[in-house]
Order: structure tokens, then C-alpha cells, then sequence
């Protein structure tokens, strides 16, 4: 696959449980699309850490294991998609994570005359999810955080699935097996779907 961000899968979105993957293969895929991976997650993180005014507001949420809301959500996600190295394309991890969120972004890339190219569905066991994150430690990452992200997602997040699905847009990817083997799974996809 050309590494040019001309690809004819460029504008992604990488859905799947907290743990699944998202990140992890997100970094990896930018370098072999040439398009920027964009992780609300960190992008939020960053603010907390930054001390801004968004960071102000959503610090006791991501402590909480909760969803920030969907129209501070939207109004970050345009103003990234926006700069200019998102021009050609992007790896969205993280967004749209409910269906509202969904229909944000469509509006957002209408309004850019873009469209989706697909959405990767990493499909990873519970036990495992639960697994990972309590071996990475992340500040947000003790179990009864972990325990809501997950019930979170399925009540929030699970239904893009089938939503997705019905579009046409949905890859699933088998994520329960080493990175490598899940970068190659994603990689095989695009190509054959190219
Ligand atoms: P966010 O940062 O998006 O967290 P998450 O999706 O809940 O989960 P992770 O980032 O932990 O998982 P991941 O799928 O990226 O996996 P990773 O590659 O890290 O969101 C955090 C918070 O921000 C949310 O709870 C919410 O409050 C808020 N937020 C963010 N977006 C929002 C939105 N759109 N709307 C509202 N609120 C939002 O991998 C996990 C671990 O497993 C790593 O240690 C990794 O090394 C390891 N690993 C990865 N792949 C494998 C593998 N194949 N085998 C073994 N280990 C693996
Ligand atoms: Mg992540």
C-alpha cells in the first residue's frame, strides 16, 4: 500500500473496547498510511495534563470512567479534523463512540464533501480487555475504572457496531492475538477491500 495519504482508505476510524487495540495499532497504521492518528482519549488527557479549560472540565470524568458529552466532543473532534495535516486523511481512535457521536461526524465530513472509507471493528474477549489495561497502570486504569469503561461501551459504544455494519463501513478484525498478527489482520483488510 502506497505510503502517500492517497490511499483509497484514508479517512478511518478504529472502533472497539477500551483495551482492544485501538491506540496500539492506530501508531502503527499512521506510519504505513501516512495519515495522523487521532486518539480523543489522549487529546483529553493532554488537556487534563495542560491544565486548559476543557481539561478542567473533563478530569473527573476520565477519573470516572464516564463519557465526556457529545457536543464538547463534536466541537473537539471538528477543530482537529480541520489542520491541515488531516487534510488527506486520518485514523480516528477513540471517535465516534455513541451513536449521537456518529452522526456528528458525518455532519462534520459532509460539510467537507468526505465520507468514511471504513470502520475497523478490533474484536477482543472481556477477560482480556480486563486483562491489559490492569497490566498497564494507567492513572485511569484501576479496576473499577476499567469495570465502567467497559459497561460504558457496551451500553454506548457496542450499537455503532451493527450501525456501522448496516452502512457497509464495518471490517472486523479479530483482535485476540499478538499485535503484529492484528497489524497484519488490519493491513490485509484494507488491501483486499482496496
Ligand atoms: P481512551 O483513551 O480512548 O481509552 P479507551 O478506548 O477506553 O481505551 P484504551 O485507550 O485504554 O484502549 P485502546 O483500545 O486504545 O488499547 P491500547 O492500544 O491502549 O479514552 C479514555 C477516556 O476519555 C474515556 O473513558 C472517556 O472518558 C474519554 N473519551 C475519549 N474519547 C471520548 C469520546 N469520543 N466521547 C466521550 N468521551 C471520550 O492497548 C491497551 C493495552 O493492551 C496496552 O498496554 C497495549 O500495549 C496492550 N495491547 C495492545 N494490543 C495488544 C495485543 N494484541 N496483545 C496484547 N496486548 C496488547
Ligand atoms: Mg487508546
Amino acid at each position: 500500500m502506497a505510503k502517500t495519504g492517497h490511499s483509497p482508505f484514508s479517512r478511518l476510524v478504529l472502533l472497539g473496547a477500551p483495551g482492544s487495540g485501538k491506540g496500539t495499532q492506530a501508531a502503527r497504521l499512521a506510519i504505513e498510511l501516512g495519515v495522523p492518528a487521532i486518539s480523543t482519549g489522549e487529546m483529553l488527557r493532554e488537556a487534563v495534563a495542560a491544565g486548559t479549560e476543557l481539561g478542567g472540565r473533563v478530569e473527573a470524568i476520565l477519573e470516572s470512567g464516564a463519557l465526556v458529552d457529545d457536543e464538547t466532543m463534536a466541537e473537539v473532534v471538528a477543530a482537529r479534523l480541520e489542520q491541515e495535516d488531516a487534510a488527506g486523511g486520518y485514523l480516528l481512535d477513540g471517535y465516534p463512540r455513541t451513536l449521537k457521536q456518529a452522526a456528528a461526524l458525518e455532519s462534520i465530513l459532509a460539510a467537507q464533501g468526505n465520507e468514511l472509507d471504513a470502520v475497523l471493528f478490533i474484536d477482543v474477549p472481556e477477560a482480556e480487555l480486563v486483562r491489559r489495561a490492569l497490566a498497564r497502570q494507567r492513572a485511569d486504569d484501576n479496576e473499577e475504572t476499567i469495570r465502567k469503561r467497559l459497561a460504558v461501551y457496551r451500553e454506548k459504544t457496542e450499537p455503532l457496531v451493527g450501525h456501522y455494519r448496516e452502512h457497509g463501513l464495518l471490517r472486523e478484525i479479530d483482535g485476540y492475538r499478538t499485535i503484529d498478527e492484528v497489524s497484519a489482520a488490519i493491513l490485509g483488510v484494507l488491501r483486499s477491500a482496496a
